[in-house]
Parts: C-alpha cells; sequence; structure tokens
C-alpha cells in the first residue's frame, strides 16, 4: 500500500469507492475489500448506504481503527446549517463514534463558503471527524476555504482519470500538502471512455496489466493523489488492489496525460461550480 500521511493521519491512497452499492452487496462488498488488503472506504449520507457499510467494516472483522473511513454531507444540511447535525446522523448509520475524514459533498452556491467551512470546522472540534475537508470546489472555492477555515482542511475530492486536466485543484492541494482524492478514478467504468482507450490498452498490453491497473497506477504515481474506484465483485476488487510492487515509466505516464480533453469530465449537475477545466471552462 502507498500512503499519504498528513495532519498525524496514514492514510491509504487505494481506497474503495461506494457510490451505488446497496444493502447486503455493498456489505459484502466492503467486507471482501478489506479481506483483500483495502483499507479506506468512501461513503456519503446521500449514496444511502452507510449502514450497510458499517455492517461491512464490522463484518470483515479488522478493528475499526485500522480503517479510513470518509463520508460526506449532502448540500440540503449544508444550506440548512446543520452539518454537524448531519455528520452525526451519518455516525449512527455506520454505527461509529468518529469518522476519519468528513467532507462537504458540493459547495452550495449562495452560501458564503466561509459559512460553509465554519460548520465544518465544528465536526472537527466536537472530535466526530478526526479530519476535514471538501468535495466538487474550484480552486478559487478551495483558496477561499483554506484562508477561510479555522481549522485545517486536509482532503479534496473531485473527478479526475487520464481524460480530465485537474492540474489547476491538484497544484492548489498540493501546495497546502492536502490530499488530492480521485473519484471516478476509472471514469465510471464507462464503455467507449478511459478502459476501452487504445493508447491505455497498447500501455496495459506491455506491462501484462489491465486497463483498470494501469489507469489506478498512473493515479497512485502523482504525488498526493489517492483513489477510490468503486468495485463490486471480489474479482474486481482483487484487481483493483494489484497494482502494487510494479512502475509506470515516465513515458507511460505521459502517454495517459495525453489523453485529457476538454470534453473530459464526466460529472457535472446542474448545481456544478464554474469548473478550472473540462466542458463548463472549456
Ligand atoms: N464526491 C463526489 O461527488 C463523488 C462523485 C462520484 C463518485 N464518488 C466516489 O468515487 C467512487 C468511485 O467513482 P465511480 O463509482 O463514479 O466510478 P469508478 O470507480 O471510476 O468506476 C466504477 C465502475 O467501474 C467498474 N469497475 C471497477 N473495477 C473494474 C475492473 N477491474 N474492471 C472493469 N470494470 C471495473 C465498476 O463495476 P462493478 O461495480 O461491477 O465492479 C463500476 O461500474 C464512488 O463510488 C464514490 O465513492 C464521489
Amino acid at each position: 500500500m502507498l500512503y499519504h500521511t498528513t495532519d498525524h493521519a496514514k492514510i491509504p491512497r487505494l481506497g474503495l469507492g461506494t457510490w451505488k452499492l446497496e444493502g447486503e452487496t455493498c456489505a459484502s462488498s466492503v467486507a471482501k475489500a478489506i479481506e483483500i488488503g483495502y483499507r479506506h472506504i468512501d461513503t456519503a449520507a446521500v449514496y444511502e448506504n452507510e449502514e450497510a457499510v458499517g455492517k461491512g467494516i464490522r463484518d470483515s472483522g479488522i478493528d475499526r481503527s485500522e480503517i479510513f473511513v470518509t463520508t460526506k454531507v449532502w448540500m440540503d444540511r449544508i444550506k440548512k446549517e446543520e452539518v454537524v447535525g448531519a455528520l452525526s446522523e451519518s455516525l449512527d448509520k455506520l454505527q461509529m463514534d468518529q469518522v476519519d475524514m468528513a467532507l462537504l459533498h458540493w459547495p452550495v452556491g449562495d452560501m458564503p463558503i466561509e459559512d460553509q467551512v465554519s460548520q465544518l470546522a465544528t465536526c472537527k472540534t466536537s472530535g466526530k471527524a478526526k479530519l476535514i475537508g471538501v468535495s466538487n470546489y474550484n480552486q478559487d472555492q478551495l483558496l477561499q476555504a483554506l484562508t477561510s477555515c479555522s481549522e485545517r482542511l486536509s482532503n479534496i475530492q473531485c473527478e479526475y482519470h487520464p481524460l480530465l486536466d485537474q492540474d489547476p485543484i491538484l497544484k492548489t492541494a498540493r501546495g497546502f500538502d492536502m490530499l488530492f482524492t480521485s473519484y471516478s478514478p476509472l471514469g465510471r467504468g464507462d464503455r467507449g471512455t478511459v478502459l476501452d482507450n487504445p493508447a491505455v490498452k497498447r500501455v496495459a498490453e506491455y506491462h501484462g496489466k489491465t486497463p483498470t491497473q494501469v489507469v489506478l497506477r498512473w493515479h497512485l504515481q502523482q504525488a498526493n493523489v489517492a483513489a477510490i474506484p468503486k468495485a463490486t465483485s471480489e474479482e474486481h476488487l482483487r484487481e483493483n488492489f494489484d497494482i502494487f510492487g510494479w512502475d509506470l515509466s515516465a513515458a507511460d505516464m505521459k502517454t495517459l496525460y495525453g489523453l485529457m480533453r476538454p470534453d473530459g469530465r464526466m460529472v457535472n449537475p446542474d448545481w456544478s461550480p464554474k469548473w478550472d477545466t473540462g466542458v463548463e471552462a472549456a
């Protein structure tokens, strides 16, 4: 495993995403992932699977203290200034006293960033979250958050994969020694996008690896970057974990960086901020 060490925490840079995993399938994928060796699980209130994620962690038999758990507070609760209450509800569902990371899931457009992150700071000072951060912020919003929050922000979570240039926000994250977590790191597994890309396939064939492994390795060979691929089956979970002990060359990395394109962004709901790159910014 590779780790990012920040703010007295050692964060595994490969985690399991759980969006769209539900019920017993979710619990068993989480437990299986932990058996394979995953020690970082990503969930969110809006995924409606926190009970199942908590169950999977308990079923694994591995001590809670060894698993890095992230959850996120949805926008409606941020707007109503209920972030701490919302996080308490997540903790009840997870059956935990504290999460390792609490994130604001999206910025709320009509509310000052300062007011959004001040609620988050209370999650940390109250002990409900060990670390705090934000998700889906653009560079300007992240800088405002970093400079106005009374507690340190340790993490930004954003879409990132070889089709999407995230250089501006990555630079900011690194400048503040934040962890940058890539969501949809496999381009959501959508056909005709990242995993089917001929250049990705060529690099994979050369190394005797799969396209998924090459893409995940590309994430982890970037400073401060973690990836949280979602996977359901044991086969996918194992394949995605088998990315250590070998390297992509500088030329391979360059090949994958060369795939970035203006329309590479895949997650772009109506409430998105003005992105630094991709779709809206293009
Ligand atoms: N902060 C945010 O706003 C935000 C937004 C989106 C996502 N996220 C987080 O990021 C996580 C990952 O993103 P994502 O779920 O959008 O997409 P992703 O991880 O890029 O892709 C998931 C898809 O890839 C498939 N897959 C996984 N391993 C594979 C393999 N070895 N071979 C072939 N296909 C494979 C999965 O299929 P199976 O399930 O069948 O294995 C699933 O359909 C989410 O689950 C969530 O935790 C956060």
